[in-house]
């Protein structure tokens, strides 16, 4: 008796939430029992954001929302703040909700098979985006659409080894990395050793976390500077470190760009800036215009229909040349 209470009370509980939400972000979430269901045509999306550690996110944020509103889809869109704990959470929420499909960019690769199968039990599909998960169970998500982070290291790496190809002096080498843990710090660090094993005269001096940010880029280059008088590379995994970076360096009286070549990953205006200024010498591109793809691929995985289990991301490299003529041009 008190069991069959319960439920009842859970069930107006439920009904009261579901109503409630979509109220709160302009209607069409519905309160279909079925899994993932709505009332209507809208497609709810639930969105798990890593944070806004860089330009690139910034413009990857834009993106997936200007895309939903164009495709007509209801974005419950989240910020992580770069802490898994806050997307398991939101993603939770979005499971309670019964969104009609769940996206996320995971913020680190590993910890996720968990709540990705309480999504599946209540079956609502997921899209990753951008990052990838180390879940061997590859039947808890639908598709992964982002770049290929190895073939980005590699790129820098080749970069590299074409500049110095006429020397056989040592290149000391210092490495910011990406978000400790994250598919883009593992990947980048690991397809760019890949590249510069070949050749004995490579030899990364130092390597730590700037977690993706201006900030921290600047504070690691400065501990580098400190520590090792013979820098002569810096690769960074993405541009806001390369770009504190810089700050470091010119603090240290060194000239970025000469006196430390720089590569760095995204092509981010501010990059490609300082780029074009000579500040920085070669930059991997990375896209961060995720949005339309995402939205084609939530409206197929919604119907059922079949999608890609991966889709990569096309992207290219710029030298000082290439960033002046694309700068104009340029989106983000
Ligand atoms: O996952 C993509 C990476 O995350 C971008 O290269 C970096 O700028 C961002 O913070």
């Amino acid at each position: 008796m008190l069991r069959r209470i319960s439920a009842l009370v859970l069930a107006g509980l439920t009904a009261f939430a579901v109503a409630s939400c979509g109220s709160e972000s302009g209607g069409g979430t519905g309160g279909d029992a079925g899994a993932g269901g709505g009332t209507d045509d809208t497609i709810v999306m639930g969105f798990s954001q890593v944070g806004a550690e860089s330009g690139w996110r910034t413009a990857n944020t834009k993106s997936v929302q200007e895309s939903a509103k164009a495709a007509g889809i209801e974005l419950k869109f989240s910020d992580a703040q770069q802490r898994q704990e806050n997307q398991i959470k939101a993603i939770r929420s979005f499971i309670q909700q019964r969104v009609d499909v769940i996206a996320f960019s995971p913020v680190v690769e590993s910890g996720w098979d968990p709540v990705l199968n309480e999504a599946k039990n209540a079956k609502i599909p997921v899209i990753l985006t951008d990052r990838a998960v180390d879940s061997q169970d590859t039947s808890l998500y639908k598709s992964f659409l982002g770049s290929d982070f190895i073939e980005e290291g590699k790129k820098a790496g080749q970069w590299l080894v074409e500049e110095y190809k006429d020397s056989s002096d040592t290149v000391n080498i210092v490495e910011l990395q990406g978000t400790t843990g994250s598919a883009p710090a593992n990947d980048r660090k690991a397809g760019f050793a890949e590249v510069i094993q070949a050749d004995a005269k490579f030899k990364i001096i130092a390597s730590q976390t700037g977690d993706f940010t201006r900030a921290k880029g600047k504070e690691v280059m400065e501990a580098f500077l400190k520590s090792n008088p013979d820098i002569d590379v810096l690769y960074a995994h993405n541009d806001d470190m390369g770009l504190g970076a810089i700050e470091a360096i010119e603090g240290a009286g060194k000239v970025p760009g000469k006196d430390i070549k720089i590569i760095t990953v995204d092509a981010v205006k501010d990059g490609m800036q300082a780029l074009a200024d000579g500040k920085i010498n070669y930059i991997v591109e990375c896209s961060p215009l995720l949005g339309p793809q995402l939205m084609d691929l939530a409206k197929k995985v919604v119907a059922g229909e079949e999608v890609p289990t991966r889709v990569v991301t096309e992207e290219t490299t710029f030298t000082q040349e290439q960033a002046k003529e694309a700068l104009p041009s340029r989106q983000y």
